[in-house]
């Protein structure tokens, strides 16, 4: 079967159980699942039950997508997300972002935990991505294009959509939460870096770096989606403070942050 088909396989799949067809779509990173706990008469929905749904299995990441109502508008959270650093190639790491463009999404809001570079972030702050660079070695939009999903060289001058930036800026005021702007550097991970990497990524402009969000955004994109992506700065990368890096503290350290990025989301989806 067809990757595009299979796509629309889950979007029937999800349409046929909800309510109402989500026009805003949330991605939650590690360790910040709360928010799907501001989602009213929520449909959850279990990725083992949607066809074709890649499984995410890491610890602080769940498997369920809830479709429900924050702020009077209609939004899909995505629980959990599989990553590159599993074994998924970028097609199925972009899978559900495809599944809520063909449902009809409008603005996909993407989260993650990353690391921060840049010396002004300090552990816990949330950092609005104002661009990003890709260092997967790969490219979701590889392959013959489909043109149904979006053209074969779709332009990434504004990935992150500056309408939502300043949307975001005027919500995390609202709610008095701080928040930082930056650019997010992707790389496949699963070893955190090194910290000749980091210096490496500091020289060409990067202020945090992850393991996710990229393909997805750059998979919105290709679709018109308009994207926001928050990154919860979960530790300062390698060799900038004189301790390890550990997946626990990454996920205690977002989970921390998890309120103030739920009001964030939330302030945000309420001007939209
Ligand atoms: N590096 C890469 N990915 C991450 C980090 C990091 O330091 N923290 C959370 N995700």
């Amino acid at each position: 079967m067809e990757y595009f088909d299979q796509v629309n396989e889950a979007a029937d799949a999800i349409k046929a159980r909800v309510r109402e067809v989500p026009s805003i779509g949330v991605v939650l990173g590690s360790g910040l699942g709360g928010f799907a706990s501001r989602v009213s008469d929520a449909v959850s929905l279990s990725y083992d039950g949607l066809p074709h749904w890649p499984a995410s299995r890491v610890a602080g990441h769940e498997g369920r997508l809830v479709v429900g109502s924050v702020r009077g508008r209609t939004v899909a959270v995505l629980a959990g997300r599989s990553h590159f650093y599993e074994g998924h190639d970028l097609r199925a790491v972009t899978f559900a972002v495809r599944v809520l463009g063909l449902l009809g999404t409008k603005v996909l809001m993407l989260t993650n935990a990353a690391g921060g570079i840049n010396t002004e972030l300090a552990r816990g702050d949330l950092m609005v991505v104002d661009d990003h660079i890709n260092l997967m070695g790969g490219n979701p939009l590889v392959g013959s294009n489909d043109d149904r999903f979006g053209p074969r060289f779709p332009d990434m001058t504004d990935v992150y959509s500056p309408r939502l930036r300043t949307i975001a800026d005027r919500a995390a005021l609202d709610a008095n939460v701080p928040l930082r702007h930056g650019v997010y550097a992707a790389l496949t991970g699963p070893s955190y870096e090194t910290p000749a990497e980091i210096r490496y990524l500091r020289v060409i402009g990067a202020d945090a770096v992850g393991m996710s969000t990229v393909p997805e955004a750059i998979v919105a994109r290709h679709m018109g989606v308009e994207v926001l992506a928050v990154s919860c700065i979960s530790n300062m990368a390698a060799g900038i403070e004189h301790r390890k890096l550990d997946h626990t503290e990454v996920v205690e350290t977002t989970r921390r942050a998890g309120n103030r990025l739920a009001a964030l989301l939330e302030g945000t989806i309420g001007h939209l």
